[in-house]
């Protein structure tokens, strides 16, 4: 069984060309997590070449001890605002570049801005928002993601991105693509653990760049996973997106709805037309006899659907996808299509197309 350190330790005579020094000691190749035969590290690379040469480098050390399963996460040294003191003066610099060429934000630009809101955390408005915008993908249409979430992000994992972005000299940021989803997080530009302390207008202002110093090219949907509860970062995505409209989720327990009822009060008092509630954890399958058991209550979802004057979009049975780490295509929080779940999330998708569009994808 290999072990983090032996990692390091194998690891430990790769060095920087400039400068001759381990790129374990300056930082360079971190974030090892080794389980079992599996290893996942971040390593920073500074040209196209030398990306290609410590990509192939690393893997060759790592299988010699033993390691079947290698993921890295390449990401751009000066491209990436990881290796940058101040993250944010780095973004800012992209600012006038990018907001000349985005058009995201205008009345006209026909992209529909879907908002995953709900009123309390932990109900799976993540793992909602990244599956239905993986739904969407397959169904042959062009999304955008943008994990909203400045302080709690959690897209990046859920989705299994292994990469960052990276930025032209012109300081337009290249989003992520993951199942055809193109995806936007503050995590790309924060290191690991390091903790998130900005407050209030600096929330406003990363969410702005989002929109404005990103290239998304042609969209036809966005869709922003909300922060839980009501506070600054909802009233900002209103006043950039009037335009919005949004998804609440709830669990089926009746006070989890209640809690939810006024994440949608909120979305009428700011005018987003609301698209309907999603109920997640709405029942537990028996893998036996397929029988569903409510865990946690019924009918939260219909009665919260019902006080919004909305639709019950569809509902959720517990249970992670099933996905292993040795496939390429691993994702922790997203449902391999044809699954029950995936399924579920396919129909909400041509409910929201219909509400949105006017058409239904078959
Ligand atoms: N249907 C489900 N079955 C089992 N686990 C689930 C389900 N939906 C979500 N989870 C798990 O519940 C946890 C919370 O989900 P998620 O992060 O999507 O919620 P959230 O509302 O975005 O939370 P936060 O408010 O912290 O942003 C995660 O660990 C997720 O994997
Ligand atoms: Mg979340």
């Amino acid at each position: 069984m290999i072990n983090r350190e032996q990692v390091q330790e194998i690891l430990q005579p790769i060095q920087d060309p400039e400068t001759g020094k381990s790129l374990i000691e300056l930082q360079r190749i971190r974030d090892i997590v080794v389980k079992d035969s599996s290893v996942r590290l971040s390593v920073t690379y500074s040209s196209e070449e030398q990306r290609e040469q410590l990509n192939g480098q690393i893997r060759e050390l790592l299988q010699a001890i033993g390691a079947e399963d290698v993921h890295i996460r390449m990401v751009p040294a000066v491209n990436s605002a990881q290796q940058e003191p101040d993250d944010r003066e780095k973004l800012t610099k992209g600012h006038a570049a990018g907001m000349q060429n985005n058009q995201l934000l205008s009345k006209n630009s026909g992209v529909h801005f879907i908002a995953v809101a709900s009123g309390k955390g932990g109900v799976g408005k993540s793992t909602v928002t990244v599956n239905l915008a993986t739904a969407l993908a397959r169904q042959g249409k062009k999304v955008g993601l943008i994990d909203a979430d400045i302080y709690g992000f959690s897209v990046p994992d859920m989705m299994g991105i292994e990469e960052g972005p990276s930025v032209t000299d012109e300081g337009v940021i290249i989003p992520v693509e993951r199942f055809g989803v193109k995806v936007m997080s503050m995590g790309f530009f924060i290191r690991e653990n390091s903790p998130v302390v900005w407050r209030g207008p600096m929330l406003g202002k990363m969410l702005r760049q989002f929109f404005e110093d990103v290239a998304w090219g042609d969209l036809d949907y966005m869709l922003l996973d909300l922060p839980p509860g009501t506070g600054d970062v909802a009233l900002d995505v209103h006043q950039m997106i009037p335009q919005s409209k949004e998804i609440i989720v709830t669990t089926p327990h009746a006070t989890a709805a209640f809690v939810a009822a006024r994440a949608g009060a909120m979305a009428i008092q700011t005018e987003h037309e609301i698209l309907g509630v999603v109920e997640n954890m709405a029942y537990y399958s028996c893998s036996n006899c397929g029988e569903k058991d409510y865990v946690f209550g019924r009918g939260g979802g219909g009665m919260l659907a019902e006080t919004l004057h909305t639709e019950l979009l569809g509902q959720l049975p517990l249970g992670g996808p099933d996905n292993l780490t040795a496939d390429p295509d691993f994702s922790p929080s997203v449902y391999r299509a044809g699954t029950e779940s995936a399924n579920i999330y396919s129909d909400i998708a041509n409910k929201i197309s219909s509400k949105c569009e006017g058409t239904t994808e078959s």
